[in-house]
């Protein structure tokens, strides 16, 4: 392994320690693992794809009142330290910035083949089985509903909203994660969203089956 993703590795790891459970390291080198999976078949910077994916969720600015200039602050500031090529540093910072479901409600006025790259392998891990899992560890993190009929999914959140929201996490699904399937940019990450997706409908028939008493 190349040194400057050994070191950054290191530096990620302890930095996340602590981190909710949904957004610690474990959750980076999947999504790390990811993007190594679908640049088996897209063209793409794999240094910068590489860099973004480990270090995208170093300050997410939900855990760190909404500050969203954090996060590529620190990474850059690390890639600095690290002697990484200016022009790679200010990519993946750019990647970092706006690569998030949130950023992607609001203006994004960035676009590159290696923010699709990591931007995929991202979204994958919000989806089947680790999704559904890390949806209600997010949930129990901040006090919600598991569900809650009277209160019904809102459709096309702006993004104030979407950050805002106190929903139970059964309508985070209907606002984010049953979304993201068409929204892949990659044929690689389509496929394995299509899988993952089929898991995450099967797993809301049986829930509601469930809560009607149903055996
Ligand atoms: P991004 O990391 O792309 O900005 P989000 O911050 O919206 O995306 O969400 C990252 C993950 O955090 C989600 O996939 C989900 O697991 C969890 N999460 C975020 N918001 C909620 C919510 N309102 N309810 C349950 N889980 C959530
Ligand atoms: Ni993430």
């Amino acid at each position: 392994m190349e040194p400057i993703i050994k070191n950054t590795i290191a530096f990620v790891r302890q930095q996340l320690s602590g981190a909710e459970g949904g957004h610690d390291w474990f959750h980076i080198e999947r999504v790390w693992k990811n993007t190594l999976l679908i640049l088996e078949h897209e063209n793409a910077n794999r240094l910068i794809c590489e860099l973004a994916a480990l270090l995208h969720d170093i300050a997410d600015s939900k855990f760190h009142g909404g500050d969203e200039e954090l996060g590529p602050a620190i990474a850059g500031k690390f890639l600095e330290a690290q002697q990484v090529d200016t022009r790679i540093i200010n990519e993946v910072k750019l990647i970092i910035k706006n690569m998030s479901y949130k950023a992607s409600l609001g203006q994004v006025h960035y676009h590159s083949k290696e923010m699709e790259v990591v931007q995929d392998a991202d979204r994958l891990d919000a989806i089947g089985a680790i999704g559904i899992a890390r949806a209600f560890n997010y949930g129990g993190f901040k006090n919600r509903a598991l569900h809650d009929p009277t209160i019904k999914p809102e459709q096309n959140m702006s993004k104030e909203a979407y950050k805002n929201t106190q929903a139970p996490t059964i309508n985070h699904f209907y606002e984010k994660l049953l979304l993201l399937k068409d929204k892949m940019n990659t044929d690689s990450a389509k496929a394995i969203a299509q899988q993952r997706h089929n898991f995450m409908e099967s797993f809301l028939e049986q829930f509601y089956a469930e809560w009607e008493g149903s055996r």
